[in-house]
């Protein structure tokens, strides 16, 4: 698409990447998994590029799942010295394009030196003004609910938020989870072909366009990101009105 066509397209606020088939990516070369997951943090870093060039304000991308820690331990700590390695390489890539960077889900189960690079990453990019770039990590749709209802059920005992019909909306329950500091996904995008949400942001993608791509996540590029925007200013979002 070339840059007249694209000034035409409307571009979402939030878009949402559910980061699927490294693996099957270093498989077909004959490479261990984990290949795939490093060739996967480059995609991460290009696409924040991209995402910024775009003028897109959210980009949300699913790291780590709270199911994920089922994997062998071999590949989950793969995935922890990745995540070591590309927190400082993103702190660069975030400062140089002005990007924030936020990460979702309960952070409570990585290692402390981790948990550390989290909130430099956060603290250091607080105030920059461009994209906001959430990472979701140790990250369930569910186990947030969980948490959100531990949260208010905290605030009902400690005399802070009444339990009843008329003071409770769905904005007050949006406001106790992970993701209150963003409106919720425009378009969600899948790679790797699976039609499924993986527990992903399952209460904010109510009324998300959903785009699937075959692409597997180290080949998404540009080009597919902007292929996935234009389906969905093909599509008519009516909110369950008509
Ligand atoms: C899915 O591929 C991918 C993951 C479970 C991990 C995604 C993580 C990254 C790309 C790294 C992110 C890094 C940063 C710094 C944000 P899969 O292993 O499920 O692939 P498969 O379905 O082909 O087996």
């Amino acid at each position: 698409m070339n840059d007249t066509d694209l000034s035409k397209l409307q571009i979402p606020e939030h878009v949402a990447i559910i980061m699927d088939g490294n693996g099957r990516w270093a498989k077909k070369r004959g490479l261990p998994r984990t290949f795939g997951h490093k060739e996967g943090c480059k995609t991460v870093e290009q696409t924040v590029e991209d995402a910024a060039r775009l003028g897109i304000r959210y980009l949300t991308v699913y790291a780590f799942s709270t199911e994920n820690w089922k994997r062998s331990e071999e590949e989950v700590g793969a995935l922890m010295q990745l995540f070591r390695y590309y927190m400082v390489r993103l702190l660069d890539v975030a400062t140089k394009n002005n990007v924030r960077v936020k990460m979702i889900g309960d952070r409570r189960r990585f290692p402390e030196d981790i948990r550390k690079g989290i909130e430099k990453l956060e603290d250091q990019t607080a105030e920059a003004t461009g994209l906001t770039f959430v990472i979701a990590v140790n990250y369930g749709g569910r186990d947030e609910l969980r948490r959100a209802a531990l949260a208010f059920a905290q605030d009902v005992k400690d005399g802070k938020r009444e339990a009843d019909e008329a003071s409770f909306t769905e904005a007050d329950l949006a406001g106790y989870l992970d993701t209150s500091f963003m409106p919720d996904p425009d378009l969600l995008i899948r790679t790797s072909g699976e039609l499924r949400l993986s527990n992903f942001l399952l209460w904010q993608c109510a009324y998300s366009e959903i785009v699937v791509t075959d692409v597997l996540w180290p080949d998404f590029n540009r080009d597919v990101l902007i292929d996935a925007i234009a389906q969905f200013n093909q599509r008519s979002r009516r909110y369950g009105g008509v």
